[in-house]
C-alpha cells in the first residue's frame, strides 16, 4: 500500500473511531440523551436512598445501601459518579446476561423436548408444584447440566476484552502498552479438541460429572470468565436461572413458534436476532 493510501485509510480509521463516540451525529445525540436520562434516574434513586439512610435506614439490606456506606468510610474517594457507574454495571451485567441465558434455555429445550421432559420430571420430583426453596434448588442435577450446556453453546458474553496498561508478556509473547486484546472464547466452547466431535451438538450429559470432567481442559469452559475478573454474580445468576426455569417447568410446557428463525447474533450479548417466539402451554 502506498504511503498516501495508508495515510488515507489511517485517517478513515481514526475518523471512524472518533465519530463513534464524539461527533454529534443524530445517533450519538440520541445516545447522549439516553445516557443523561439513565444518570438522572439513578441520581434520583441514590438521593432517595441517601435520605432514607439519614433517617435511620441501615443500608445493609441492598447493594446500593452497601455502596453508599462504603463511600462514607473515611479514606474512600468513591464519587457519586462512581456509584452511578457501579449501578449501571450491576444492572447491565446482571439483568441482560441472565435474561439471555433463560431465553436460550427456552429455545434449546423447545428444540430438545426430551430434555425439557427430563428437567420437568426432576423439578416435579424434587419441588413438586411448590415454589422452589434454596435447599431443593441445590438438589437439582439435570437442570444445572442443561444450563451449563446452554452456557457453552450460547454464552451470553462471547468475548473478553483486555487493555494493556503497561508492557506485558503472555507465554513469552511481548505485548506493548496500550493494546486491546480480545479473547473470543466462543471458539473454545466449540473446539472439538476439547469437547470431541459432537462439540456442536446439545449434549447436557457431558456435564453429568461437573464442569471439570466435561471437557479435556476445564479452561475450555469460559462463560463467566476466569482469573481475578471472574464474574461476581455467577452463583447469583445460576440460582436465579434455576429458580425461574423451575417455575416455568412446573407450570408450562413450551415449544417454538413456526416463525422462529435460528440466527444467534452478538449485540454486546449473544441474542436470537429475530427474537424468541416461544408458545407456552399451561400444564
Ligand atoms: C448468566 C449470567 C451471567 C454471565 C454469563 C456473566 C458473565 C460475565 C463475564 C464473562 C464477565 C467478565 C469477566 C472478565 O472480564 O474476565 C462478568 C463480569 C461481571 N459480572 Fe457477570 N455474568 C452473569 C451474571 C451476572 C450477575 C447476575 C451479576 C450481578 C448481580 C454480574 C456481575 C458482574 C460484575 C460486577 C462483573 C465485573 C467483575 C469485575 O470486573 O471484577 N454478572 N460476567
Amino acid at each position: 500500500m502506498s504511503d498516501n493510501k495508508l495515510h488515507h485509510s489511517y485517517q478513515h480509521f481514526i475518523s471512524l473511531c472518533f465519530s463513534n463516540r464524539f461527533i454529534p451525529t443524530k445517533k450519538n445525540k440520541k445516545r447522549y440523551g439516553i445516557d443523561k436520562e439513565i444518570k438522572a434516574a439513578l441520581r434520583n434513586i441514590i438521593h432517595k436512598k441517601e435520605q432514607a439512610m439519614q433517617n435511620g435506614d441501615s443500608g445493609d439490606a441492598d447493594l446500593l445501601g452497601l455502596l453508599l456506606k462504603c463511600r462514607d468510610e473515611a479514606d474512600n474517594d468513591m464519587t457519586i459518579e462512581d456509584v452511578i457507574e457501579e449501578c449501571k454495571l450491576f444492572y447491565f451485567a446482571g439483568q441482560e446476561t441472565t435474561a439471555n441465558l433463560l431465553t436460550w434455555t427456552l429455545i434449546v429445550l423447545s428444540m430438545h423436548p426430551e430434555w425439557q421432559e427430563k428437567a420437568r420430571e426432576e423439578v416435579l420430583q424434587i419441588c413438586g408444584k411448590k415454589t422452589a426453596e434454596i435447599d431443593s434448588i441445590k438438589q437439582l442435577k439435570i437442570v444445572p447440566m442443561i444450563l451449563n450446556e446452554v452456557l457453552r453453546l450460547y454464552p451470553p458474553v462471547t468475548i473478553l476484552h483486555r487493555h494493556t496498561l503497561k508492557e506485558t508478556s503472555i507465554r513469552g509473547i511481548a505485548i506493548p502498552a496500550g493494546v486491546d486484546l480480545l479473547l473470543p472464547f466462543l471458539f473454545l466452547h466449540y473446539d472439538p479438541e476439547y469437547w470431541g466431535d459432537n462439540a456442536e451438538e446439545f449434549k447436557p450429559e457431558r456435564f453429568s460429572e461437573g464442569i471439570s470432567k466435561a471437557s479435556k481442559d476445564e479452561i475450555a469452559f469460559y462463560p463467566f470468565g476466569w482469573g481475578p475478573r471472574f464474574c461476581l454474580g455467577q452463583n447469583f445468576a445460576l440460582t436465579e436461572a434455576k429458580m425461574a426455569l423451575t417455575m416455568i417447568l412446573q407450570n408450562f410446557w413450551f415449544e417454538l413458534s413456526p416463525s422462529y428463525t435460528h440466527a444467534p447474533c452478538t449485540v454486546i450479548t449473544l441474542q436470537p436476532q429475530h427474537g424468541a417466539p416461544v408458545i407456552l402451554h399451561q400444564l
